[in-house]
This record gives structure tokens, C-alpha cells and sequence, in this order.
């Protein structure tokens, strides 16, 4: 047993942390210097069981984009579960939908598919969605969607995925995350670079770029490998590899080499989906028409479901069964989609999310002013970024990093922020919930400017 982290005057926390590390392994868990105990949450704030308030900057992990705990998305949630009026059989039960669904269908599911397929077809780049192959983390949906491609034809095994991307850690998942240097690889994967150089920073985003150095590399493994490249897997830009944002040629480059030779095009939006770079999804702001578009976090505000959405022509590729397992497509999670959607079509949140986007964006690049930050990197009216720090003063970058997200929690006259263990070591993840307000956004900033600027 690992001891655990204590912080001072948190006896409540503390005694959660202590039991959390008699009965859970640490491997639960990404690491964090702050092991935040978040006892509730209501809309932009966790408070911690001392009562302490928490602005939060990470959304979970970019999954409560409506806030936590929404009334109105709670009210539909409970209503399309059929949860409302007397219970049936004399008070014992619910006559309410079931919640397992396996070998199955439910009406709710069926809603939510076509609900879904719908609105992905409506919106530009949207065309080939059209079928949703359900699944219970994002990790699952990107193998189904590999698993999809490569039963096209079986003769064509290689799968292309772009560097230092993140996929999940799970099976196929796993094998296309990362780089051919992290660990024994699958050999039927190679990797291609992202061009984390040329989005190292904002100030990069309205410079020219140029695309041909990564065509060249897709044209070498063509030499290579020919008709055996089947697939190519890529997020729009790199979430927990360090928050890289691509120029849309980059991607469209990639999607055009796809064409151009017969290979499937997945992108994977679990982490963009549903607002995260200022549209509704990332192949409208990168002007890409994915094969199968890969879901998760968002799609259900906080409750466990992913999808891969592609074509009937793709996905008939497998079999009764080869794409199914015990909770994919349960109503729990269909339901949870549907209160989403309505949510989101309602109308305001994206437009909200912009208008906070300016003012974070703005707090962020004056965060450049401290001699230990060194980049700020995001969406361009999005709700996502990765501030990098810097060796400085004796300090290493990672030890900034962990020291900013300690002081964040801490904050100050009982209001903190609570930001997720820095990413590839030494980025702070910013991606506070869409409905975030202007006023918020900028105490929020106030804040960690005073936190920050005390650290030097
Ligand atoms: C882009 C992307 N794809 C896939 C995953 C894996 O999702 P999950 O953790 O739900 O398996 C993540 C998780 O962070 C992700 O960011």
C-alpha cells in the first residue's frame, strides 16, 4: 500500500484519501499532486466535503460540457428513464424502462441512434454518419472503429495512426496511442507525425503551413505497404498528449490521402465532441467529412457511453455480435444522449462557450508573463487548452507544473481551482465546462493570475 497525500486542514478529505488508498490500487487513477476529493458539484464548481469552492477547469476529463448536474438535462434524464409519477405494483417498482438492454432493442435506443445519426448528417462534413455502433468508453468505440476498417478486407491489415496521440489504453485503443517508441508494438500500426512544432503556441495559429513534408510521409509507407493500408486514425488536434492544434490543412491532407487511395478516415472527437473547439464538433471546424466519427465523454454530460458512427457500407462489415458486449447501448446511457441533444438544442451554449473562450484566451496568453510559462496552446473560440511550463530557477518544467495545479487547489480565501494532473508532465489542461459565464471566466483567471504570480 502507497501512503496517501494529505493536505492540511482537510480532515474529511484526508480520511477519503487514507481509505482510498487502503481499498483501491493507485493505478486507478492518472497521477495528481492535489488527489482533489470532490464532494459535490453543481454547474462551473465542485466543492470539497470541507465546503471548500473549486472552479473547475477540467470539466471531469471534458465530460460535464453542460455543467454538473444540469436541472433541466436532469429532468429529461429522469423522464426519458420513465423514473416520474407512482411506482407500480404498490410503491415496489418503477413501470420504467429497463436498464440493461442485451439481446435487445429499446425504444429509447433507438431514438438516441437515430437522433444522433441525424443530427451528425445535418451538419457540414456530416454525410457518411450515418449508423452509431454503440459502446461504454471512448477506448471501445475507437477499437470497434478499427475493428470496422480492418474487416473491409482482411488482407489489408496495417492501420496508419498520427504520433503522440492519445486513443486509450485498452486493446487497438492502446496499440494506436502514443509513438513505435513507447513499448512493444503491434506491428500491423505505424505512425506518422503530428505537427506539434508548428502549433507549439497561439501566436503560431495564423502562419503559413505547410503540409508536405507529412504527404511525404504518407507516400513512403505507400511505397511500403501499398493496398495493405486499410485505416488511418487521428484526433483532430492532441488532447492528452499535451493539447496540439493542428492547421485544418494537416488534417485535410491527411483525409485527402485517405481518399485518394481507398483507406478508411476515423477521427476520434471524444474529447472534441459537443463544443469543445467552438462548433458542435471538430470535423465542422477542421472542414473534414470523416468515414466514422468516434464519441465519448460529452455524449452523455457524465453518464458512461462512447459510439463509433459510420457508414451501413462499414460497419457491415461485422458480424451478429463482433461489435457487441454487455452495457453497450444500454438505456442508461441512451437515455443520457437524448437529454444531451435536447440540451444542446436548445441553442445557447456554444454561443456562450465562444464569448468565455475570448476571455480565457486572453488570461491565458498574460499567463506568458511568468518567467516559468512557456506556451499557451488552444482552440481558436473553443473551450480547450494546454498551458506549458518551463525549467526555470532551478525547477524543471514538471515540477512547475505540479506546483501551479497545488496552488490552484489550494487557492485562496476559501475559492480554489481544481485542474487535472498536468498532461505529457507539463501542460495544465484548461477546459472548463461550455456554460462557463464571461464574469466567471474572468475571476477565474483573476484568480489563478494572483495564485500564480505569488509562485515566483
Ligand atoms: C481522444 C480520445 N480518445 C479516446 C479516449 C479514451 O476514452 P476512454 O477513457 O473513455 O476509454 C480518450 C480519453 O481521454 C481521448 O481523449
Amino acid at each position: 500500500m502507497t501512503a496517501s497525500l494529505q493536505h492540511a486542514n482537510e480532515p474529511a478529505s484526508n480520511t477519503d484519501r487514507e481509505t482510498a488508498g487502503r481499498f483501491e490500487p493507485k493505478s486507478l487513477r492518472t497521477y495528481t499532486p492535489t488527489q482533489a476529493v470532490l464532494a459535490k458539484s453543481a454547474g462551473v464548481f465542485h466543492w470539497t466535503p470541507e465546503g471548500r469552492k473549486l472552479f473547475d477547469f477540467s470539466s471531469g476529463v471534458l465530460v460535464a460540457n453542460l455543467g454538473h448536474n444540469p436541472s433541466s438535462w436532469m429532468q429529461k434524464y429522469v423522464s426519458y428513464m420513465g423514473w416520474t409519477g407512482n411506482p407500480w405494483n404498490e410503491g415496489t417498482y418503477f413501470n420504467a424502462l429497463p436498464m440493461t438492454a442485451y439481446n435487445a432493442i429499446t425504444p429509447v435506443e433507438v431514438q438516441a441512434s437515430k437522433r444522433l445519426a441525424d443530427l451528425l448528417q445535418s451538419r457540414p462534413g456530416g454525410k457518411r454518419l450515418q449508423q452509431v455502433l454503440w459502446a461504454a468508453s471512448g477506448s471501445e468505440a475507437v477499437q470497434k472503429a478499427l475493428w470496422a476498417a480492418l474487416a473491409r478486407d482482411r488482407t489489408r491489415e496495417m492501420i496508419v495512426a498520427t504520433r503522440f496521440g492519445f486513443h486509450g489504453k485498452k486493446g487497438l485503443a492502446g496499440a494506436v496511442t502514443g509513438s513505435e517508441t513507447d513499448r512493444e508494438r503491434d506491428p500491423r500500426v505505424r505512425f506518422i507525425g503530428f505537427p506539434m512544432k508548428e502549433c507549439a503556441d497561439v501566436s503560431l495559429r495564423d502562419k503559413p503551413f505547410d503540409p508536405a513534408p507529412y504527404r511525404a510521409e504518407l507516400e513512403a509507407l505507400k511505397q511500403q505497404f501499398g493496398r495493405k493500408l486499410n485505416v488511418l486514425i487521428t484526433e483532430p488536434y492532441i488532447g492528452g498528449g499535451g493539447s496540439y492544434h493542428p492547421h485544418k490543412a494537416y488534417l485535410q491532407a491527411l483525409q485527402q490521402f485517405c481518399r485518394d487511395n481507398d483507406i478508411v478516415f476515423i477521427l476520434d472527437e471524444v474529447q472534441s465532441n459537443f463544443g469543445r473547439t467552438g462548433d458542435l464538433f471538430a470535423f465542422e471546424t477542421y472542414g473534414l467529412e470523416p468515414d466514422i466519427v468516434v464519441l465519448g465523454k460529452g455524449l452523455g454530460n457524465g453518464v458512461p457511453v462512447a459510439a463509433a458512427v459510420g457508414s451501413p457500407t462499414l460497419f457491415g462489415t461485422l458480424d451478429y455480435g463482433e461489435g457487441s458486449d454487455t452495457w453497450s447501448a444500454n438505456p442508461l446511457c441512451c437515455a443520457a444522449v437524448l437529454a444531451t441533444l435536447d440540451e444542446f438544442a436548445r441553442g445557447n451554449v456554444l454561443e456562450n462557450s465562444r464569448r468565455s473562450s475570448a476571455v480565457i484566451e486572453k488570461g491565458l496568453v498574460k499567463l506568458k508573463e511568468l518567467p516559468f510559462v512557456a506556451q499557451v496552446r488552444g482552440e481558436k473560440s473553443g473551450m480547450v487548452w494546454g498551458v506549458e511550463m518551463r525549467d526555470h530557477g532551478g525547477q524543471s518544467a514538471a515540477d512547475w507544473a505540479n506546483a501551479v495545479v497545488l496552488a490552484c487547489y489550494r487557492g485562496a480565501d476559501n475559492l480554489g481551482i481544481h485542474l487535472l494532473g498536468p498532461l505529457a508532465k507539463k501542460v495544465i489542461r484548461i477546459a472548463p465546462p461550455l456554460v462557463i459565464t464571461e464574469t466567471q471566466s474572468q475571476q477565474a483567471l483573476d484568480l489563478m493570475h494572483r495564485l500564480l504570480a505569488a509562485m515566483v
